[in-house]
């Protein structure tokens, strides 16, 4: 059996475990928006010192701001990333295991946007596996003030067997002269997204 073979049958079993997933046509790569971890059997998260950086246009935010985080390959380093997962996570209430805030301006021939915890847009991926040096996406702050500091949590994938989880940025604090508003909650999900294409694609 196949390589390609062995991991379409892994991805059906999911598919038939899991609760609720969104299914792309090339989708052959899970990842959970809990832990943000690529299901990239039987290779674990890489434990070496990161290739790649995850920063921020602004150290502070109002309810509402937009502001561009940043994808890279750390200086002089001749690595490249195929796959991201990127989301913005409060700080202030540590226990909330969802995405805070939205993605804007989605370029869709290079990012996917996607909708963890029902969340539109919560969170964002790579839309194809071509091989990138930098990615810049332009994140809304919630318009409620209750998620207080945040910070951008990456799931960065340099090739199927070598990725990092839980690159995180530096916090985002929220300027406490802004306006509030709404709340969010939700539900579990899992997603099978187009990740690599690096396994099963027809
Ligand atoms: C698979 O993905 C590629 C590039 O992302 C796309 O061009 C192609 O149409 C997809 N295949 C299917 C069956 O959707
Ligand atoms: C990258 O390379 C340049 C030129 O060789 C050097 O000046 C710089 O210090 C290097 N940066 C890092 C972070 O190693
Ligand atoms: C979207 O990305 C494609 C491919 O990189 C690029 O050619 C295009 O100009 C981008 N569109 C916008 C509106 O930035
Ligand atoms: C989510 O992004 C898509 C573009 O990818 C856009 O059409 C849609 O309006 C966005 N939804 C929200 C709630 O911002
Ligand atoms: C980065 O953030 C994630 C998600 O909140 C967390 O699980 C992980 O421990 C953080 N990583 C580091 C190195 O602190």
């Amino acid at each position: 059996m196949s390589l390609k073979v062995a991991v379409f049958m892994l991805a059906l079993l999911c598919v038939c475990c899991v609760h609720r997933c969104v299914c792309f046509p090339n989708g052959s790569v899970a990842f959970s928006c809990g832990n943000m971890m690529p299901v990239h059997p039987p290779f674990t998260p890489s434990t070496s010192s990161p290739p790649f950086t995850v920063s921020t246009s602004a150290a502070t935010y109002r309810p509402g701001d937009v502001i561009t985080v940043t994808l890279a390959v750390v200086d002089n380093s001749s690595s490249q990333f195929q796959g991201f997962l990127l989301q913005a996570r409060s700080r202030a209430q540590q226990a909330l295991l969802w995405p805070v805030g939205k993605f804007t301006n989605i370029n869709a021939s290079q990012v996917t946007a996607l909708h963890c915890k029902n969340i539109q847009n919560s969170t964002v991926s790579q839309a194809s596996g071509d091989k990138k040096n930098e990615v810049r996406l332009s994140w809304e702050a919630p318009s409620s003030r209750n998620y207080g500091d945040v910070y951008f949590s990456a799931t960065l994938v340099q090739d199927y067997s070598s990725f990092w989880v839980g690159l995180n940025s530096s916090s985002v604090k929220l300027d406490v002269s802004g306006s509030s508003a709404a709340a969010v909650s939700s539900s579990s999900a899992l997603l099978f997204i187009n990740l690599l294409s690096l396994t099963v694609y027809y």
